[in-house]
């Protein structure tokens, strides 16, 4: 009897070890657990014939089978590791999805600056707007000398610039959009853009060195101060879902535009000043203006077409919009926005 339970023993670690050797997931691993660990397991029933053994064989058996019984414990503890970091090696791991939320599937929600983009696409193309995609990565021709902002200008030090190269450099504003579009357009014309902006910048609460910003420009027989301020108000009212948002603009410097603006509209949240719009009830959203004719020259147009542009920074408008109090938390889990 006792030579038949330690060959009994002796084949069950081998089984054991001819199993184990196939497991290569949790499931298997699980499936393993449960036939020889469970109350019905195959170690279960070992302990209860065990149990049956005369008392003088027991004392040898029985260190056999705590070895056994410790050597199956301390595998399934190492297998869970080896798996689990194999997993992290494991192409599918990218996929893992943290923002599913096992108890609740249909939580959760698009980013601000998704719902924000998507709003500007939406306002824009149902007045006729084309959308442009434009690149992040520009030249200085068109970020600056193409919009009247030749090597020296003091609006360049302004915008404190991520260079490339010598002629190469991360947009600092949209703007870089301007004379490459409508060169490539039949006046008239109507386009949009909306993108990431770089800044090389400290960053603090409502500064950053990235962040979106949206340029409309329109060309047309029509185009005039009148219409520029009257499409900036229906957006603002449009995004902020208000009928009576007022805009005001001051003058404005910005080379690429005669006259230009800078634009403020009234605080969304309060009649009389707030903390977000610092008690002065007026929050700055962009500049604008009629094109320079400067620029106009490099677009390949004439004095005689009219036109206008604005640009404004879309993070401002998200975050007040879904009072995001830290700039910085609009992209700690984002790569770029194109
Ligand atoms: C410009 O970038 C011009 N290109 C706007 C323009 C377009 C004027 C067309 C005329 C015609 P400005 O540097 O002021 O202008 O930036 C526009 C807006 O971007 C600001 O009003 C602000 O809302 C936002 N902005 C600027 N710097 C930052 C920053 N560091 N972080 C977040 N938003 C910013």
């Amino acid at each position: 009897m006792q030579k038949n339970f330690f060959n009994f023993l002796l084949i069950l670690k081998n089984k054991f070890l001819s199993e184990a050797h196939e497991v290569v997931t949790f499931n298997q691993l699980s499936e393993l657990r449960q036939k020889y660990c469970s109350k019905e397991g195959i170690l279960f029933q070992a302990t209860e014939d065990f149990k049956a053994l005369p008392s003088v064989e027991k004392k040898t058996i029985g260190n056999e089978l705590i070895n056994l019984k410790k050597f199956i414990s301390e595998f399934f503890l190492k297998k869970e590791e080896e798996i689990f970091l194999k997993k992290l090696d494991f192409p599918e791991a990218i996929h893992f999805d943290p923002s599913l939320d096992r108890d609740n599937l249909l939580e959760g929600s698009l980013h601000p600056y998704t719902t924000g983009m998507s709003m500007v696409s939406d306002f824009f193309t149902s007045i006729g707007f084309e959308i442009l995609k434009s690149e992040i990565v520009t030249t200085e021709y068109e970020n600056f000398t193409s919009l009247n902002i030749p090597e020296g200008h003091p609006a360049r030090e302004e915008h404190d610039t991520f260079w490339i190269d010598e002629k190469q450099l991360l947009r600092t504003h949209t703007s870089n959009v301007q004379v490459k579009a409508a060169r490539e357009r039949v006046y008239p014309f109507a386009f949009v853009s909306v993108g990431t902006v770089y800044r090389n910048e400290a960053s603090d609460a409502s500064h950053d060195f990235m962040f979106l910003q949206v340029e409309a420009m329109y060309f047309a027989d029509d185009a005039s101060l009148a219409s520029l301020l009257y499409i900036i108000k229906n957006f603002l009212n449009f995004y902020f879902d208000r009928k009576n948002l007022e805009i005001r603009a001051r003058p404005g410097s910005f080379p690429f535009v005669e006259p230009g603006l800078e634009i403020d509209f009234q605080c969304p949240f309060c009649r009389s000043g707030c903390s977000v719009c610092k008690q002065s009830t007026w929050i700055e959203v962009g500049g604008a203006g009629m094109v320079h004719r400067f620029v106009k020259e490099e677009m390949g147009l004439t004095k005689g077409h009219k036109g206008w542009a604005f640009g404004f920074g879309l993070t401002r408008l998200v975050m007040l919009k879904h009072r995001i109090n830290d700039i910085r938390k609009l992209h700690q889990s984002l790569v770029t926005i194109g």
